[in-house]
């Protein structure tokens, strides 16, 4: 059984040092974890809570898009989007707005303390807030539940918003009978150091004492390393690494072994500049193949384009039947394709989805004819028949459905429907799908279900 993790990555900046040691490289790493099936996105749409400019959001995205790339994640391993190419994200956002309370939201950090600098400026308490914000924890809420992530990867300043999205989710497993979500945990990576900037706290594009990863190459880190604050100890004198930030940068990159030598050599004398210099070689060691690799992303971005195109198909395939299953549970149902029998809930197996085998249903309409469907395992209702005339035409075309397997099928897109066709015929069509993406993930659920039945025969 995988884990599935989630994690966003707000849009905003350029990456530094610090998102490198502290987020990018441990998410890259539990990515190769076997049991780990890791959601990674770029969360474009709460880069715009906090930026108005759109030339600033264009190049962050395709800049940590690069990053990422470059620092090793696989996209045919993780699946790597962007939020917004997931047009199920805003619109399960939505659905949990409207199960999501006000007051839950007013506690939220990060509007409270909007809010207080209000109060203490004699403003108006909401001056300057934007829906936007208050609804910031809703959004989240929305990229963590689409996907039913177990384990969401997060700073502490996050862990309110991750317990937010557990409440709006029981909340609307509650209202809507069913365990539609599973409840998303926080996972707090106690032995990732958060790394310190150039004046000693924590390194952060709010204090302004960030080392650039990439952006101005192996000149700009070098110089930026050279400005890391020390104390005023001379060459010659030992020099404390306790509390010294050069030296927690290091320990950030270095082996175990190599760190003790470079403490031993600063407690020998060595003097502050020559160690800057240690520090930038070994850091630089690490970053340039990644820098390389980052510089020939950079220079392809419709590659990155299409890798990032292609992440969101991956997800949406996963997002889409969710949000269609939600839907439905709402009441925002087709008039004509009106499910027969409750939808299962996909994640929560109950005795009634024991069946683990896709199922037909048969039935006579009002002018006599005969017709069925086809429903996944969870009730997804996949394929309606056409109208037969004779019980035994219908008959003998479900039996060629249940074993002719999924590589068998000839399925076509007939405008928002999919078309199932024998010997040049449509048999049967789909609900609607009302987009590209979403038909295409649907052709995968119904082929799958046929080699499901095919197998069960
Ligand atoms: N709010 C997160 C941050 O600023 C980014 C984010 C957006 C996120 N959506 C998410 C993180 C979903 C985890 C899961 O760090």
């Amino acid at each position: 059984m995988q884990t599935r993790v989630l994690t966003g990555i707000t849009t905003t900046g350029t990456p530094h040092l610090g998102n490198y040691v502290g987020a990018i490289r441990p998410a890259i790493e539990a990515s190769r974890d076997p049991t780990v099936d890791a959601f990674y996105f770029m969360a474009d749409y709460h880069a715009l809570i906090k930026s108005d400019d759109p030339a600033r959001i264009e190049a962050s995205r395709l800049q940590i898009a690069a990053t990422w790339l470059a620092g090793g994640l696989d996209p045919n391993h993780a699946t790597f989007y962007r939020q917004s190419d997931i047009l199920e994200v805003p619109e399960l956002m939505w659905l949990l707005t409207c199960v999501s309370s006000k007051g839950m939201l007013n506690r939220a950090h990060a509007y409270k303390a909007a809010v207080d600098k209000n109060t203490e400026a004699g403003e108006d308490a909401d001056a300057g807030v934007t829906a936007g914000l208050y609804m910031y924890p809703v959004l989240m809420a929305a990229d963590i539940l689409a996907f039913n992530a177990n384990k969401v990867p997060v700073g502490r300043d996050q862990i309110q918003h991750i317990e937010m999205a557990r409440d709006i989710a029981q909340r609307f497993n509650h209202i809507y009978g069913r365990e539609f979500f599973v409840l998303p945990e926080a996972h707090i990576e106690e032995q990732v150091a958060t790394l310190p900037g150039l004046d000693g706290r924590k390194m952060s594009k709010s204090y302004d004492n960030t080392v650039p990863l990439f952006e101005g190459g192996a000149r700009r880190l070098r110089e930026t390393i050279m400005r890391i604050v020390t104390d005023s100890r001379l060459p010659g004198e030992p020099k404390d690494t306790d509390d010294s930030a050069l030296f927690t940068i290091f320990k950030a990159f270095a082996t175990p072994a190599e760190s003790a030598a470079f403490a031993e050599a600063l407690k020998g004398g060595l003097g502050w500049g020559e160690a800057k210099q240690v520090l930038f070689e070994r850091v630089e060691a690490d970053v340039a193949p990644m820098r390389e690799r980052y510089d020939a992303l950079m220079a392809r971005p419709d590659d990155i384009e299409d890798i990032l195109l292609a992440g969101a198909v991956k997800a949406r395939a996963i997002a889409a039947p969710l949000v269609s299953t939600l839907r439905d549970a709402v009441g925002l149902r087709s008039a004509k394709h009106r499910p027969v029998v409750q939808a299962q809930p996909r994640v929560a197996a109950t005795a009634a989805s024991k069946a683990r085998s896709p199922r037909f249903a048969s039935f006579r309409e009002v002018d006599g004819s005969f017709r069925f469907r086809l429903f996944a395992v969870d009730g997804e209702e996949l394929l309606l028949s056409a109208n037969f005339a004779d019980p035994k035409a219908a008959g003998a075309v479900r039996q060629r459905l249940g074993s002719m397997g999924g590589a068998a099928a000839v399925v076509e897109s007939q405008g928002d429907h999919l078309a199932l066709l024998l010997d040049g015929q449509v048999v049967a069509t789909s609900p609607a799908h009302p987009d590209e993406v979403l038909r295409a993930a649907a052709v995968v659920r119904l082929r799958e279900a046929l080699d499901a039945l095919a197998a069960a025969e």
